[in-house]
């Protein structure tokens, strides 16, 4: 049923990372009340079950999930449990990542590996487990939607963020690359490049003058986006007619150059 271009999410079986805290929260959030049925991943189990609760008690259905994105064999579990509960899945939305802020010449090896682990590698495990399940509900007649939560990082050069906006550049590429073998295939890849959004994203930085900076940001950029406002944008996009697809949408806050 499509009402001003609007196709209901209701039936919808989404799949969300990151979804222990901002962006993911919120938009596991939004589609669950619009009607999906929503699988929560994350690490944080604790801050799962409480949003599962929270989105029962709004009537929704959510089921937490507890995956670590770089471990493959917690990935793979994972998806193997959402399947039990809720069976294939038509919607799947990469939004676990991690922002370490350091100058190359810090050396921090340890943070390289964790960014490309989870921000590149762990959206390649996701897309991995679930992408049979995508494939077949488009041959099936029924949408199916990848949604990668890229940066403006991926293009806009900031110092101490060289290892982070590669791997946003990294997934702004895959996701263009990606939609070239599964479009055809009617699977809708998207990218979405946020700006500065207000979650907790940058409260991992541990060099004082980087996270200074990044606060000096949120003084200047005000308001910054919302978590929700990246939700509504997931929300818009996978309620498109099946033959519309916003391929790479950049949102920023409107005072962000
Ligand atoms: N905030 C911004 O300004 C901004 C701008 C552009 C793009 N982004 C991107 O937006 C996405 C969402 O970030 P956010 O801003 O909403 O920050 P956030 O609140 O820190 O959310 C990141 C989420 O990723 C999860 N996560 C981290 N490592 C994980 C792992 N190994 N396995 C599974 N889940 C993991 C975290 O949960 P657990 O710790 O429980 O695992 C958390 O829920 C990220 O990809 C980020 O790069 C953010």
């Amino acid at each position: 049923m499509s009402t001003n271009g609007f196709e209901s999410l209701s039936g919808r079986t989404a799949v969300v990372t990151g979804a222990a805290s901002g962006m993911g929260e919120a938009t596991a959030r939004l589609l669950a009340a619009h009607g999906a049925r929503v699988a929560l991943l994350a690490r944080r189990a604790d801050r799962l079950t409480e949003l599962a609760a929270k989105i029962a008690a709004d009537g929704g259905q959510a089921l937490a999930v507890a995956v670590d994105v770089t471990d493959a064999e917690s990935v793979r579990a994972g998806a193997a449990r959402v399947r039990e509960a809720f069976g294939p899945v038509d919607l799947v939305v990469n939004a676990a990542g991690v922002m370490l802020a350091n100058p190359v010449d810090a050396g921090r090896t340890d943070e390289w590996t964790r960014m490309l682990d989870t921000n590149v590698a762990g959206v390649l495990r996701i897309i991995d487990a679930f992408r049979g399940d995508l494939l077949a509900a488009a041959a099936g007649g029924r949408r199916a939607d990848l949604v990668n939560v890229s940066s403006i990082g991926a293009h806009v050069a900031f110092p101490g963020y060289a290892v982070y906006g590669a791997t946003k550049a990294a997934v702004t590429q895959l996701s263009a690359v990606l939609r070239t073998e599964f479009g055809p295939r009617d699977v809708r890849v998207t990218n979405i490049e946020p700006g500065l959004t207000g979650t907790e994203l940058g409260t991992h930085i541990d060099n004082p003058d980087l996270a200074g900076q990044l606060d000096g940001m949120f003084q200047a950029i005000d308001p910054a986006l919302s978590a929700d406002d990246v939700a509504d944008l997931v929300a818009y996009v996978t309620s498109r007619p099946a033959h519309v697809n916003l391929r790479q949408v950049v949102v920023l806050p409107t005072r962000q150059a």
